[in-house]
């Protein structure tokens, strides 16, 4: 649909909405000028580097002063950590993922994750991909995460993340997670 025409039924739409003093009106995806439904797979890297001087996740919060390596019940992280095409950390770097871990599991090792992933390369630079869900880096050899929503291309994205351990550093703490996310948007 022409742009034109947009904004006309955008327009009359806002017109109608103040005469009957309203405050929402129907939209369809094509008024709002959205493409195509779009299923895409992006596959990348995601590195947490816990050791040397340029950490890319900051402790929050230590339950009992307990060390932060085993990650008790209770430790919260914030990240900032390097998402890139390889698995090396020197590769490609395509974005970053922003957010906050939380172990949340009495039992065996699980965190929450709430995350936006923002990519700054290529056609989706720019656009952003949030990410909430439970995390039980133990016990299952492949993860999978809601996507719950996105900005940008990702637009109305939905979808799930399956991530799992490329390789970990026990002593370290640093961890190289690949990530397989399918996401439908506009
Ligand atoms: C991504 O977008 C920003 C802002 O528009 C721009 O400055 C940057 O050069 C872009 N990066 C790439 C790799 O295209």
């Amino acid at each position: 649909m022409a742009k034109s025409t947009f904004f006309i039924c955008f327009n009359l739409s806002l017109v109608f909405s103040l005469v009957t003093a309203t405050y929402y009106s129907s939209l369809g995806p094509t008024l709002m000028g959205l493409g195509e439904d779009k299923f895409t797979h992006l596959h990348f890297y995601y590195h947490d580097i816990v050791s040397g001087p340029n950490p890319s996740m900051m402790l929050v919060a230590e339950p009992n002063g307990k060390a932060i390596d085993t990650l008790p019940f209770g430790t919260v992280v914030a990240m900032d950590d390097p998402l890139t095409t390889g698995p090396e950390r020197d590769s490609k770097v395509v974005g970053k993922a922003q957010g906050l871990y939380a172990s949340i599991s009495q039992g065996e090792l699980g965190l929450m994750m709430v995350m936006t992933m923002a990519f700054t390369d290529g056609e989706f630079n720019g656009s952003t991909i949030s990410v909430l869900g439970r995390n039980m880096i133990m016990s299952e050899s492949v993860r999978e995460m809601p996507i719950i929503g996105g900005t940008g291309a990702f637009r109305f994205a939905r979808g799930y993340a399956q991530t799992k351990f490329y390789s970990v550093d026990f002593t370290k703490g640093d961890a190289t997670v690949e990530y397989n996310i399918f996401v439908n948007h506009y």
